[in-house]
């Protein structure tokens, strides 16, 4: 990959602004690095590859995705290697940009190369070393994005399209178990839909739902199948994991299921528990089999799974307005953090190949 012959033009910020940032106490998303890359699609290709100073776009009125939400987007981190501080790893980025090409499909976008995203993604963080942080359970989360450009009003895919990485150094997504309830109201993708791509409109449509919830004092939602609100999908920002017993039971996602997205988190995550001695089932499971198996005492725990959550235990599951109580002493979810913390920072061997060092 370092020497992709790929022409990425550079032009440096005259300053940095790193010294604006408390690495002790970091906000997800708030503060973004000096630079990022570019690139637009004209003329049926990419073009104009470039890293530039980290600044706004500047956006006709009639740009189609901010009327029709021709917008996708992916998520990942990068961590100073513990062992060798001088060195950066990405966890799996060769599967984001996968996927980034699997939403852009979804919503009539032209894929992107995925030598265009490495090689852009690859220059971005040399360039931007200094902003991977090395404080505890922090990164430098990393967002690339793509979004339609044409300045017409007309419904029909845009001709001219955007694709940027910009980043932002993280601190913990969320500091506390959560409370998480079952959403049989609402539904945030359907099948036929986009569940499965990383699309913009996939969150706005989360938003109400979330927000009501947020007033009831949930931290997140379990999304349900949008037909009969049966079966338990994902969360807002995770898929999700139910310990039962010492298996572990996670709703199917594509070819099988259209409906979730296809966690980066979650395939890792599924290696490293069977690797651990357990068994993992990627199946269908009902919100009358979580709640009986709580009431039972067979769930030890559950947790969601992510790339900006890493892996979030719950406290708690509400359903049809009651509060289940998950065991406050379960210990699998944060043995699994550091095991999966521990390859991406360096700590443990990557026996897989999953980081990309810069
Ligand atoms: N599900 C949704 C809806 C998400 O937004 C995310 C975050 O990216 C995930 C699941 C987890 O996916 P990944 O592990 O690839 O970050
Ligand atoms: C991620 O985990 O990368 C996400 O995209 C979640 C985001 C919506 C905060």
């Amino acid at each position: 990959m370092k020497d992709l012959a790929l022409d990425i033009r550079v032009e440096k910020a005259q300053q940095s602004r790193i010294n604006e940032v408390d690495f002790n106490n970091i906000t997800f998303g708030k503060t973004m690095s000096d630079h990022m890359f570019v690139a637009d699609y004209r003329d049926g290709k990419w073009q104009d590859l470039r890293i530039v100073p980290y600044n706004s776009f500047s956006l006709s009125p009639a740009t189609s995705s901010l009327h029709y939400g021709q917008s996708i987007f992916e998520g990942l981190k990068a961590f100073r290697n513990v062992q060798n501080p001088e060195e950066v790893l990405v966890f799996r980025p060769q599967e984001n940009a996968k996927r980034l090409n699997v939403s852009a499909e979804r919503i009539c976008m032209p894929s992107i190369p995925e030598e265009i995203v490495m090689a852009g993604l690859h220059k971005l963080l040399e360039i931007d070393k200094d902003w991977v942080p090395s404080t505890p359970d922090s990164s430098l989360y990393i967002r690339p994005f793509m979004f339609a450009t044409d300045e017409f009003l007309g419904m029909r895919p845009s001709e001219t399209y955007t694709f940027a990485i910009i980043t932002a150094p993280a601190g913990a997504y969320y500091s506390k178990a959560l409370n998480v309830k079952v959403e049989k109201e609402f539904s945030r993708t359907a099948p036929g839909g986009t569940g499965f791509a990383k699309v913009a409109g996939n969150y706005a449509a989360s938003l109400l739902p979330a927000k009501l919830a947020a007033q009831q004092g949930y931290d997140q939602l379990l999304w349900t199948d949008a037909k009969e609100h049966k079966y338990i999908e994902e969360s807002g920002t995770m898929n999700v994991m139910f310990d039962i017993d010492g298996t572990f039971v996670t709703a199917p996602t594509i070819p099988v299921e259209d409906t979730i997205l296809r966690s980066i988190t979650r395939l890792t995550v599924i290696e490293l528990i069977e690797d651990m001695g357990h068994k993992v089932e990627e199946r269908h499971i009902s919100v009358d089999e979580v709640i009986e198996s709580i009431k039972n005492g067979k769930m030890r725990g559950a947790f969601g799974i992510g790339t900006a959550v890493t892996i979030a235990p719950f406290a708690k599951i509400a359903n049809d307005g009651i509060d289940y109580e998950l065991p406050a002493d379960y210990t699998f979810s944060t043995e699994l953090k550091a095991k999966f913390q521990g390859i991406q920072k360096g700590e443990i061997e990557d026996t897989k190949g999953w980081t990309y060092k810069i």
